[in-house]
């Protein structure tokens, strides 16, 4: 499948997202991350954080801001940006897009729509977290001009994660 055969739709989630964003988190964390942490923490990880209402519960604070990109009215990738007002800093927290439409550029365009948003909060920059082993989507974000700056392990289910801490700097 190419861009120009398949038309994307990039938009604010709703609702309906809801069980097509936990189907996204699943399958791409199933195949970015099962190498690394076992199915069962995974699974635990995910309901814990992305049932059905903690997604409401997402969906109704202030602080968190959430695209998807659909295609044939099914979104297919979401973007997560959650802003931290102790530490005043505007997260890309979550970037994920199903397995079978990645390397089509919607993850570029999720990142554009990223940026703009937090320029449109009044943000300098963008920090994000990926964890050490994620090479693939580390060197995503490197090529994106990410610069990791700290190692923050935090954990999923029973294993520890070695976790980075890139930033961007917001250009006009
Ligand atoms: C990481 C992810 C969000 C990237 O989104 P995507 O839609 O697949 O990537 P894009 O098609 O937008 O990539 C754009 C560019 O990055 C390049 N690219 C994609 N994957 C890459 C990789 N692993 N290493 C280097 N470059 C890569 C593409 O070739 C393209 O380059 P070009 O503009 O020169 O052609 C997506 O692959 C994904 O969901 N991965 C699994 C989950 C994950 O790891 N998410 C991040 C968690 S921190």
């Amino acid at each position: 499948m190419t861009m120009n055969e398949t038309k994307i739709l990039f938009r604010p989630w709703d609702k309906n997202d809801f069980p097509h964003v936990y189907d996204i988190l699943k399958k791409s964390w199933d195949s970015a991350y099962s190498s690394f942490v076992p199915k069962d923490d995974l699974d635990f990880y995910l309901n814990q954080n992305y049932n059905l209402s903690k997604l409401e519960e997402l969906y109704n604070k202030h602080s968190v801001f959430c695209f998807v990109a659909e295609v044939d009215g099914k979104a297919v990738g979401w973007l997560k940006l959650s802003i931290s007002d102790e530490e005043k800093k505007n997260y890309l927290s979550s970037i994920y897009v199903l397995p079978d439409f990645q390397k089509l550029k919607i993850g570029q365009r999720l990142m554009t729509i990223a940026f703009t948003k937090a320029k449109e909060n009044g943000f300098p920059d963008i920090w994000i977290g990926v964890m050490e082993k994620n090479i693939p989507a580390l060197e995503w974000y490197k090529k994106i001009g990410f610069v990791f700056v700290e190692n923050l392990p935090f954990k999923m289910g029973k294993t520890t994660i070695s976790h980075l801490i890139g930033v961007k700097e917001i250009l006009d």
